[in-house]
Parts: C-alpha cells; sequence; structure tokens
C-alpha cells in the first residue's frame, strides 16, 4: 500500500512538471505566463546612510530599504514591468560597481558633477538640494568663511568634501554621516558640512544642533540617478518615468512623506 503510494506521487510529480514545462513552452505566445516569469530586474546601487533618501528600516518599500530614493527605484521598475532590487554599498564604490556593470543604476542623492559626468551618465534631476552646515546650538558659525580654523566634518566622497577642499580648509572626512554628527554632538568637532534635506534628520534625530545656511558659498546641487555610458536604453526608461513622476506630482508626494517621517 505504502508503495502503490509512492509511485502514484511520483506519477503526480511527473505530470505537474511537465505541465509546467508545457507553460513554459507557451510563454512566447501567451503574454501572462511570460511575464511573470521573465519579469526583469534592475538592479538599483545605493548607500543607505543618507536619510530621507536612503536608510535601512524594519519594513522598508524594497526590502528592508526606505526613503525617497526607495520609492523611486520602485516606481522605475514598475514601470518597466520590472523588480527593483537593491546592492547597498559604501558611497565611494557606487560609480565603480556601476562602471563595471555589477549594478544598472546608482541611486542615492547623488549630485550631478562634471567629474562624475565623465564616468557616467545622470537622468533628468529629481531634486535640488544644497550643502548647509551643521553646528551646535550655541556656535558662533553663522556663515562658510567663519568655519576657517575650526574643526570641520565632513563624509568622504561626498560633495560637500569637494566643496569644504575648494574653500582650501582642513577637513577630517567620515565613511558615514552618523559618524560624523557624532563627532559634533561629542565636541570632538566644530561643524559638518553636509547636505540639507539629510541635515534636517540629523538636527531633528540629536538635541542641541541647528543648520547654518550660506547660499553665497555652497551652491544648488541636482540629485539624479546614474547609468553606465553604454546602456543609453535603461537612462531613457529612467527618464520617462523620472519625466511622469515629476509630472504627476509623485517625487514631491515622496519628498514630503519622508520630510514628515523625519519631523515625527
Ligand atoms: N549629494 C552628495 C553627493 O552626491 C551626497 C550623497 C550621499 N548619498 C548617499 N546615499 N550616501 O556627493
Amino acid at each position: 500500500m505504502k508503495m502503490m503510494k509512492k509511485v502514484l506521487a511520483a506519477v503526480l510529480a511527473l505530470t505537474l512538471v511537465f505541465a509546467f514545462a508545457g507553460c513554459g513552452k507557451k510563454e512566447t505566445t501567451e503574454s501572462s505566463s511570460t511575464e511573470a516569469a521573465q519579469k526583469s530586474t534592475i538592479i538599483f546601487g545605493t548607500n543607505a546612510e543618507f536619510a530621507p533618501f536612503e536608510y535601512v528600516s524594519a519594513n522598508g518599500v524594497i526590502g528592508q530599504y526606505d526613503g525617497i530614493d526607495m520609492c523611486i527605484a520602485k516606481e522605475i521598475a514598475a514601470a518597466n514591468n520590472a523588480e527593483a532590487k537593491i546592492e547597498n554599498m559604501e558611497f565611494d564604490s557606487l560609480l565603480v560597481a556601476l562602471k563595471n556593470k555589477q549594478i544598472d543604476a546608482v541611486i542615492a542623492g547623488m549630485t550631478v558633477t562634471n567629474e562624475r559626468k565623465q564616468e557616467v551618465n545622470f537622468s533628468t534631476p529629481y531634486y535640488t538640494a544644497t550643502q548647509v552646515m551643521i553646528v551646535k546650538e550655541d556656535s558662533t558659525i553663522a556663515k562658510a568663511s567663519d568655519m576657517k580654523d575650526k574643526k570641520i566634518c565632513v563624509i568622504q566622497g561626498y560633495t560637500g568634501e569637494t566643496c569644504v577642499k575648494k574653500l582650501g580648509y582642513k577637513y577630517e572626512s567620515f565613511k558615514k554621516g552618523t559618524e560624523a554628527v557624532m563627532e559634533l554632538v561629542n565636541g570632538k568637532c566644530d561643524v559638518v558640512v553636509i547636505d540639507s534635506a539629510t541635515a534636517e534628520k540629523y538636527v531633528k534625530d540629536n538635541k542641541g544642533l541647528k543648520i547654518v545656511k550660506d547660499a553665497g558659498a555652497f551652491g544648488a546641487e541636482e540629485y539624479a540617478i546614474a547609468v553606465n555610458k553604454d546602456n543609453t536604453e535603461l537612462l531613457n526608461k529612467i527618464n520617462s518615468a523620472i519625466k511622469t513622476m515629476i509630472e504627476n506630482g509623485k517625487v514631491s508626494e515622496f519628498a514630503a512623506k519622508y520630510a514628515e517621517a523625519v519631523a515625527e
């Protein structure tokens, strides 16, 4: 009896295998099953240390990854009937990974710069930011030139580092924004230069800090998605999805949503 059951089970299993093989064969003509089976993946590289754009959270929008950029990535994938996958790595490694084709695109609150444009292509920008200074509430720093002779912290590879370098001031660089802000909180440095929206998040999370702006010293920066220079097909897809999201207000919606999350 037991034997009989086993045989039956085996026959059933085989039937199932053939049934599925049959489905597989028909895929070229039947689109519904084809789509499910052939759904492509867009691998986005990011550095999830940059709230409100990308950070790790218990239930993110793409796996454990949450933030404005993650919503945008998800929409881009959906618009192309693809699935968005995230590769989290150091900020400094992103463009290298893109050039080596380990990832398809970089979405990381990345500012378009001429240096980077030599290496990769950028999409239509989706967000405008600027560098700001985070200082202690009682700090006398009121403009960029007040940073001279002060202990300045920046994050390695961020445009904030480039800005301070251009001003000609000495600085110390850290791997993560959180580390630089901890130095400031602990009184080991006087100012952190970092992107505006991220700075706001840090000021909300840590008591006793404030933001100082200097539009004369720090210009507008535009965030865009980077793509390998070979991959204009993906660039076009990304651009058309961004265009739609700007026009239908989705980008502003995401930005507002995460600014609120920051305010909590
Ligand atoms: N906007 C700055 C830059 O492009 C900082 C970006 C940092 N992004 C991140 N995901 N850690 O250099």
